[in-house]
């Protein structure tokens, strides 16, 4: 959710923070603006709707002079999508300009007070405030730091910002909390956005700020302070990726990119943690004695991260005998959960950004729980802040609706299984064996739905349904999970109204919405309870709905004798099974997006990293 770009160097700031903000473009916007300070001026250009209109109003950026200069991608929060309500914000006396990702709490509080200083709005953002405030410090002491550490003070909430000053060109002052903010070191040149791809094409040393952080920097050095105002050292990382890697390479959309991508992306998080026979997690620091006396897990994330806690309740409780409950993130904190020692939070979340699951581990370490976190993004806020931390090593994923990163957040989660049932002594060796001789082989089954001849086939039954109103995912135990998910891609990429049921609810109510040409996809992949499934299946045909199933090949004639749309996948453990049986329908919910024309990688009203609860 909104993009952040700031530049100080020597070349054409303009085209380089255009170039930064395509980068974020998948964080989800509904607006664009750039600042630039040069001939004692701040030139501000800004465009609603999307990084193209900015880029034709500005000749790609060279219609505006300067080497300094800030840009952002706005996803509205206070105030509608705008040319107005975009940033950059500059104050009433023009000497300050802003970009600003976050929300600033008591803006209001602030805006009145300023106002019966003399200051004067545009805007509705909270964001305008944040300048006018700097500006009136500014104001009385001519001393930018000293202005923009009186005015963060006076914020509360989350904020990343990149502050110009018309006075002080030659100057960028930026400040993080609880939204992400980097630092990139260039030769000559500086850097700050809210993600590495934006700043990848110029340098790949970059510095991860913690939350309370300010730094103050010119084209040749940068100071750093931390929430305490001290001058500290922040050491450069070198990223290890590639921009092709947060590029589409030939494919139509990032997210049938990253679809293909999930074979490696599982090897990545998976063959480094198995040595020997064993799942080795060096990363973590669960022992035998605080596993035994734990009461209860607790799986907390939002949407499809959330999903993965659902099926990890089943996934850990089979393995591990612990109790283990998924709770929305967004939820966890408001329904007083029981938290103490004896609970293991597990924290799920690919940004490691997302705010009410960042809230929501600050909370569980408040009461004494002990937090481990599955995270993609590496120095994340997640990430920093949890007790216990397990990368999931995905690469970058840029489209908004998750493919890869859920696959291997289930990745983690079979390993965590493994590994805990271990110490716990709660799986025989021979069914470890046989789930770990899975495991290491996953790749290979998952890169099996992934073949031309099932894109082939998966396009096909997307024609067929891709004018549908409605579609009702149905499934069993672990199925009923990865209908969540497949569901979920459906309505968020093409705009489709579903629903996932565990299959047996279905006449407990659902079952009256179906009709004439519903569609209902049912996933009917565990053998136990496949007739059961079969028995909810024939009920909707009964009623007159449109059949598309997903099983295994052990099945697939026993699933034809009722169901004429079908795509099996291979077989593999029962409990490694969602990782196979979601790929179709995470084709089928792309392949419908693209028949219906949809703007598969940046679907309407989504953004990919929620900083905002
Ligand atoms: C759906 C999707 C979202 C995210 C959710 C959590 O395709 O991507 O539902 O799973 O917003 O995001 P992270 O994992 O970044 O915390």
């Amino acid at each position: 959710m909104c993009g952040i770009v700031g530049y100080i160097g020597q070349q054409q700031a303009a085209p380089i923070l255009l170039d930064g903000l395509s980068k974020l473009e998948y964080r989800g916007y509904d607006s664009a603006g750039i600042c630039v300070a040069s001939d004692g001026a701040l030139k501000v250009a800004k465009a609603k709707g999307r990084l193209a209109n900015l880029s034709s109003l500005i000749d790609g950026g060279k219609a505006v002079e300067g080497t300094v200069g800030i840009g952002h991608t706005r996803w509205a929060t206070h105030g509608a999508p705008s040319d107005t309500n975009s940033h950059p914000h500059v104050a009433a006396e023009g000497r300050i300009a802003v970009v600003h990702n976050g929300i600033i709490e008591n803006y209001l509080k602030l805006r009145e007070m300023l106002s019966r200083r003399g200051k004067t709005f545009r805007s509705e953002t909270d964001t305008e405030v944040i300048a006018n405030l700097v500006e009136y410090y500014y104001d009385k002491s001519k001393d930018m730091l000293d202005a923009v550490r009186k005015a963060v003070a006076r914020m509360e909430g989350s904020y990343a910002v990149a502050i110009l000053c018309v006075d002080q060109p030659d100057i960028m002052i930026a400040v993080k909390k609880d939204s992400p903010l980097i630092f990139g070191f260039g030769e000559g040149e500086n850097f700050v956005a809210s993600d590495v791809p934006a700043i990848l094409r110029y340098t790949r040393k970059v510095c991860y700020l913690n939350d309370g952080d300010m730094v103050v920097f010119t084209k040749d050095h940068a100071d750093f302070y931390d929430s305490l105002g001290d001058k500290v050292v922040r050491q450069a990382e070198t990223v290890d990726w590639d921009l092709s890697a947060a590029e589409k390479g030939g494919y139509d959309h990032f997210m049938i990119k990253e679809i293909h991508e999930q074979p490696k992306a599982i090897r990545g998080t998976i063959s480094p943690r198995i040595k020997d026979g064993e799942v080795v997690l060096d990363d973590i620091h669960l022992t035998k004695d605080y596993l035994s006396q734990l009461r209860r897990v607790y799986v907390v994330a939002c949407g499809s991260a959330y999903y993965v806690g659902c099926l990890a309740k089943y996934i850990l409780e089979k393995t591990c005998r612990l109790p283990v409950e998924p709770v929305l993130a967004s939820e966890f904190r408001y329904s007083e959960p029981v938290l103490g020692e004896d609970t293991l939070v597990i924290i799920i979340s690919q940004s490691g950004e997302t705010a009410d699951t960042l809230a929501a581990l600050k909370e569980a370490k408040r009461c004494g729980a002990r937090t481990l976190a599955i995270v993609n993004v590496v120095g994340s806020a997640i990430a920093k802040a949890a007790d216990d931390l397990i990368y999931t090593w995905a690469g970058p994923e840029i489209a908004v609706a998750t493919t890869k990163a859920f696959s291997t957040q289930l990745s983690v989660i079979y390993l965590l299984a493994l590994y805990i049932s271990r110490l716990l002594g709660t799986l025989p060796r021979q069914e470890y064996n046989a789930i770990l001789h899975e495991l290491e082989h996953l790749d290979q089954k998952v890169a099996l739905c992934i073949t031309d001849d099932n894109l082939s086939k998966l396009r096909y039954y997307a024609e067929q349904y891709y004018k549908v109103h409605d579609a009702f995912f149905i499934g069993r135990n672990v199925d009923s999970a990865v209908c969540l998910e497949g569901s979920l891609k459906l309505k968020e990429i093409a705009y489709i109204h579903s629903e996932a049921y565990a299959a047996g609810e279905l006449k407990h109510g659902p079952i009256s919405l179906i009709e004439e040409g519903t569609l209902v996809v049912a996933v009917a992949t565990v053998a136990e309870l496949f007739d059961k499934t079969m028995s909810n299946v024939k009920e909707v045909k009964a009623r007159g709905a449109d059949v598309f199933g997903v099983t295994t090949e052990r099945f697939a004639d026993e699933i034809k004798k009722t169901v004429s749309s079908v795509v099996t996948v291979p077989e593999t453990h029962p409990l490694l099974q969602p990782s196979l049986s979601i790929i179709p329908l995470q084709l089928l919910a792309y392949y419908i997006a693209l028949m219906r024309n949809c703007d598969i990688d940046k679907p309407r009203n989504l953004a990919k990293s929620v900083t905002v609860e």
